[in-house]
C-alpha cells in the first residue's frame, strides 16, 4: 500500500510557518503582504480557485484584494489594470486567473505582469530564470509538487519521471524542474502530450508519473510500475447529482486500485491543489521580500 503524499497536511504546515513570518513582520512594525487576484467572467471553478487564494490570504494573515472584472472587459481595459496594480506600492505581488475570454490575448497579458510581482511565475523573464537555474517566482503547483517530494524525501535521483501534458501552468515547468540539477530533480524526464506515440508503453517504463492530464481515471493500476511515485494534477468536475454541490471532483488517477502498487501517491482531493495554494503564499512572501528591497 502506497504511502499517501499528504498536501492537506503539508500545506496546512506551510501555511503556519508563513504565518510565522508574518508574525515577525508586524512586530517589527511592517506592513503584512499583500496579494491582489484578478478573475475575469464567472467561471465557477476559476471563482472556487481564486476564492481559495483569497481565504488562504486571510489565515496566514495576509492582506488580499480580489478584483473582478466583466467577462467582456476588453484587451486595453485588462492591461490598463495590470499597469495599475504594477503601480500600486501597496501590493506585492498578483495573478491574473487562468483561462481568459477568447477576446483576451492571454500572451500578452502575461508579458505585461511586472516580473518582480509574478508571483505565478509565468512572465518570460520568470520562466527562463527557472530553466537556468537561477532565483525565481517557480509557478505555484509545479513548486508544490517539488516541495512534496522534499518532505516525504522522495528519491528522485536518476529516476524516470513521466509528466504527462504540456501546459505552460504545469507540465512544461514540471519537466524543466525535474531534469534540473539537485533535489527535487536529477531526474530523466520524459514529457508527453496529445501527439505522443506509444503513451502507455512509456508511462509503463516511468519510476515517477507526474499526470496533469485532465481525464478522470485515466492512469490504472495496470499501466503502472510496481512501486512507482503517482503524483495526480487531475481536478476535473464530474457532475453527480447526489453530491449537494452537484458534481464531485476527480483526478486522473484510478486511485483505488493505483494506491495498492505505487510507493508514493497523491490523493484527489487534498494532495496537490492544497500544495498549490501554499506554494502562491509562499511567492507572495518573496515577492514582499523583493519589494522591500526595491523601496
Ligand atoms: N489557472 C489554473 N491554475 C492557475 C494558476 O496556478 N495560476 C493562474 N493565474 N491561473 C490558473
Amino acid at each position: 500500500m502506497a504511502t499517501v503524499l499528504d498536501g492537506k497536511k503539508i500545506s496546512k504546515d506551510i501555511k503556519q510557518e508563513i504565518a510565522e513570518e508574518v508574525k515577525k513582520m508586524l512586530l517589527k512594525g511592517e506592513k503584512p503582504p499583500h496579494l491582489a487576484a484578478v478573475i475575469v467572467g464567472n467561471d465557477g471553478a476559476s471563482l472556487t480557485y481564486v476564492g481559495s487564494k483569497v481565504k488562504a490570504c486571510e489565515l496566514v494573515g495576509f492582506k488580499s484584494t480580489m478584483i473582478r472584472l466583466s467577462g467582456t472587459i476588453s484587451q486595453i481595459e485588462l492591461l490598463d489594470k495590470i499597469a495599475e496594480l504594477n503601480a500600486n506600492n501597496d501590493i506585492d505581488g498578483f495573478i491574473i486567473q487562468l483561462p481568459l475570454p477568447p477576446q483576451i490575448n492571454t500572451q500578452k497579458v502575461i508579458m505585461a505582469v511586472d516580473p518582480d510581482k509574478d508571483v505565478d511565475g509565468f512572465h518570460p523573464a520568470n520562466f527562463g530564470k527557472m530553466a537556468l537555474d537561477m532565483s525565481t517566482f517557480i509557478p505555484a503547483t509545479p513548486f508544490g509538487i517539488l516541495e512534496l517530494l522534499e518532505r516525504y524525501s522522495v528519491d528522485t535521483k536518476g529516476k524516470h519521471t513521466v509528466v504527462i501534458g504540456r501546459s505552460h501552468i504545469v507540465g512544461r515547468p514540471m519537466s524543466i524542474l525535474m531534469g534540473r540539477k539537485g533535489f527535487p530533480g536529477n531526474s530523466t524526464v520524459t514529457l508527453t502530450h496529445s501527439h505522443t506515440k506509444n503513451i502507455t508503453q512509456i508511462i509503463s517504463q516511468a519510476d515517477i508519473v507526474i499526470s496533469a492530464l485532465g481525464i478522470p481515471n485515466f492512469l490504472k493500476a495496470e499501466m503502472v510500475r510496481d512501486d512507482a511515485v503517482i503524483i495526480d494534477v487531475g481536478i476535473t468536475r464530474v457532475p453527480d447529482e447526489s453530491h449537494p454541490k452537484g458534481y464531485v471532483i476527480k483526478g486522473d488517477v484510478d486511485y483505488e486500485n493505483v494506491s495498492k502498487k505505487a510507493s508514493f501517491i497523491t490523493p484527489v482531493p487534498g494532495g496537490v491543489g492544497p500544495m498549490t495554494i501554499a506554494m502562491l503564499l509562499k511567492n507572495t512572501l518573496l515577492a514582499r521580500q523583493l519589494h522591500q528591497l526595491k523601496c
